[in-house]
């Protein structure tokens, strides 16, 4: 079966014909919204949606994702090869070819700390297209490309041709003659498909508003620095905003490397999700062992490993801000939600940006006006589960992987 397409992101072709998917909202109380084989694996009855927020280990649980032909014990994922490839939403990697780049990322990281210097992009020239701002991912992609021997153009949004007096098609056609790759980070997820499609080379998604791939590796690195568990028993819930880029990304992130992962948000946010998108996510976590829930319950978030955060209103999207904040005020992180999850252990993330406390401009004006878009509290932002500042080095890392794994030597 073909999917339906979206209307910016085009869909894969690799949902399973046979697979039974089940949409459940409630209008009373906390609401869910899960797939039906999952929760009858966890002995819920089907009109009773009140097993599966604490469900028992799941099944599969236990084991690791299902391999790949190059993935076998003792022929590991050295046979993989990215080259000449895109990198523009989990949704195209296998399991194997994440775990390769996270791998990568891991092992240019100890290269980086040992002093070694093997330049892997030597004569490589890159051009990152920016028409939103950024500081992590723009310095990522300058300092990883640089340090592997490559050069960097930058054009923002003002500063070239592309879209206002040349259309995307003949931009790309034209970059693809200069460059050995692009970085594109702005709204439709299709620019940066089509990008793909009219360059002939390499095209990496540095955040569109369905999704931010780049950032799901630096955060499943970091995850794995600070966890001892493997990814796929780990458990994360992101309070937030659950119809945005990062939850949408991490949805299919840990969907492919068979995680549990919670969107815990209200429901007027959660009814606006892609429901193609959340389709095909389900299909992913159910093949790769997986579990994704998206709830407004509270009970969620026991047994997690990590709660994640971003803001409340993504870029673009500032004539919501107090309309968000009045949503997601019950959702904000704090000693209690940390404390909620019942784990010791747990560990803090956030892709950043992040309010935490009303040092920057905007937390300054609104909360002038009385609206607190705190999306955490500063005493969880800088305490001692809060690892987001390794979580920020590691953009770096990971973003170095995909262009050594992508354009590399
Ligand atoms: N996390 C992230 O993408 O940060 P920037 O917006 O600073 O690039
Ligand atoms: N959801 C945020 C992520 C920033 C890295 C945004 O798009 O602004």
């Amino acid at each position: 079966m073909k999917p339906e397409a979206l209307p910016a992101r085009p869909s894969s072709n690799r949902t399973h014909p046979l697979l039974l998917l089940f949409l459940f909202w409630t209008v009373h109380g906390p609401f869910s919204l899960f797939l039906l084989e999952e929760k009858e694996k966890m002995g819920g009855a089907k009109n009773q949606p009140s097993s599966w927020l604490n469900p028992p280990a799941r099944k599969g649980g236990q084991s690791p994702p299902p391999m790949g032909k190059f993935e076998k014990e003792g022929n590991p994922i050295m046979a993989l090869n990215l080259k000449g490839r895109s990198f523009l939403t989990l949704e195209d990697l296998t399991p194997g070819e994440i775990r390769y780049l996270l791998d990568l990322g891991r092992d240019l990281k100890a290269k980086r700390r040992a002093g070694i210097c093997e330049p892997a992009l030597k004569g490589k020239h890159i051009v990152l297209l920016f028409e939103k701002t950024s500081t992590r991912t723009r310095c990522s992609f300058e300092v990883a490309a640089t340090q592997e021997g490559a050069h960097v153009t930058y054009l923002d949004a003002g500063s070239s041709q592309m879209g206002k007096k040349e259309s995307l098609e003949d931009s790309a056609k034209v970059l693809g003659r200069f460059f050995d790759g692009i970085e594109y980070r702005g709204y439709a997820q299709q620019v940066v498909e089509d990008l793909a499609k009219w360059s002939g080379v390499p095209v990496w998604n540095g955040l569109t508003d369905w999704d931010h791939p780049t950032q799901i590796l630096a955060d499943m690195m970091t995850l794995e620095e600070h966890c001892a568990k493997p990814l796929n028993k780990m458990k994360v819930v992101f309070p937030g905003d659950v119809r945005n880029n990062m939850c949408y990304a991490w949805m299919m992130g840990a969907a492919k490397m068979g995680m549990h992962f919670v969107g815990l948000g209200p429901q007027e946010l959660a009814q606006q999700m892609d429901q193609e998108l959340v389709k095909r996510v389900f299909a992913e976590a159910r093949q790769n062992g997986g579990l994704i829930e998206i709830t407004d319950d509270m009970g969620s978030l026991k047994g997690a490993d990590m709660i994640y955060g971003d803001i409340w209103a993504s870029m673009g999207e500032e004539d919501l801000i107090p309309k968000r904040a009045e949503l997601l005020s019950p959702f904000r992180v704090t000693e209690e939600t940390m404390k909620a999850t019942g784990n010791p252990d747990v560990l803090y993330m956030h892709c950043l940006p992040s309010f935490h406390d009303f040092e920057t401009k905007l937390a300054k004006e609104w909360k002038d006006k009385g609206v607190d878009i705190r999306e955490v509290t500063d005493e969880v932002f800088r305490g001692p589960h809060s690892v987001v500042f390794d979580e920020a080095e590691n953009r770096m890392h990971s973003i170095k992987a995909v262009l050594v794994a992508t354009i590399g030597k």
